[in-house]
């Protein structure tokens, strides 16, 4: 029965091919959502989120972390200093999940896409993708008390120290 045209091979190579298309879209707005892997374990969240957010490594390239890693005496004025077996296990899981690392979703991804390859920002908010997405804020809600610096993400984003960023999680304080 070849003279048909279409026969069971090709039939079962076509549904294959618009299932897996319809599993592709139907992954689609999951993997875009703004959650951001975040390291195993406590120990991140005790060493990098004791004075601000724990910021998700998805946040800045792998270039970033290494040298904010390599500069923890002086971290933005204060001594963040680490114990070395500590200091290197929390650099591997930075780098493991950082915004240009193999497994990058594609929120992480459009977020290295804007920062220029010869650069190596130590602050979320100076990147481009930050301004993009918080250029509806305006500038007096920045100012807020509660908020202080546009790198208090946890002051709005209530599950930041999860990685979580979705829009229902947002709440601006007053
Ligand atoms: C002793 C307190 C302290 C500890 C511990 C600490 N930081 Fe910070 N961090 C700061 C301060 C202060 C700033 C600057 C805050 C500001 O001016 O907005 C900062 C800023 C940052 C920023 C920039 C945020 C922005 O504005 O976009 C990142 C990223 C960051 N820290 C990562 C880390 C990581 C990773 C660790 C763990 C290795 C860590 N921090 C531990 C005090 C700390
Ligand atoms: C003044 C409150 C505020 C602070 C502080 C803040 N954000 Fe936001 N963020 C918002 C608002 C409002 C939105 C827009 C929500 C929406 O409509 O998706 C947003 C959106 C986002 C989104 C996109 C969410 C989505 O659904 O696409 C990400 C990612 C994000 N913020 C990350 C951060 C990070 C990282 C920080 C800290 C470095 C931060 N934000 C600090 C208010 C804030």
């Amino acid at each position: 029965m070849e003279t048909s045209g279409i026969t069971w091979k090709n039939l079962s190579t076509l549904i294959l091919a618009v299932g897996a298309t319809a599993f592709a879209i139907s992954q689609a707005p999951a993997n875009d959502e703004a959650i951001f892997p975040m390291p195993a374990g406590k120990t991140y969240v005790e060493e990098c989120g004791s004075c601000h957010t724990a910021f998700a490594p998805g946040l800045l390239p792998a270039r970033s972390w290494r040298r904010m890693m390599g500069e923890l005496a002086n971290h933005f004025g204060e001594d963040a200093s680490l114990e070395e077996p500590r200091r290197l296990a929390i650099l591997k899981d930075l780098e493991t999940l950082a915004s240009d690392s193999p497994q990058a979703n594609m929120r992480m991804r459009r977020i290295n896409g804007a920062i220029p390859a010869n650069t190596a920002p130590q602050r979320i908010a100076d990147t481009g993708y930050f301004k993009y997405m918080h250029d509806e804020v305006p500038k007096h809600i920045w100012q807020r008390k509660k908020i202080g610096t546009p790198g208090n993400c946890i002051a709005c984003h209530t599950r930041a120290n999860e990685g979580r960023y979705g829009e229902r999680e947002v709440r601006i304080p007053q």
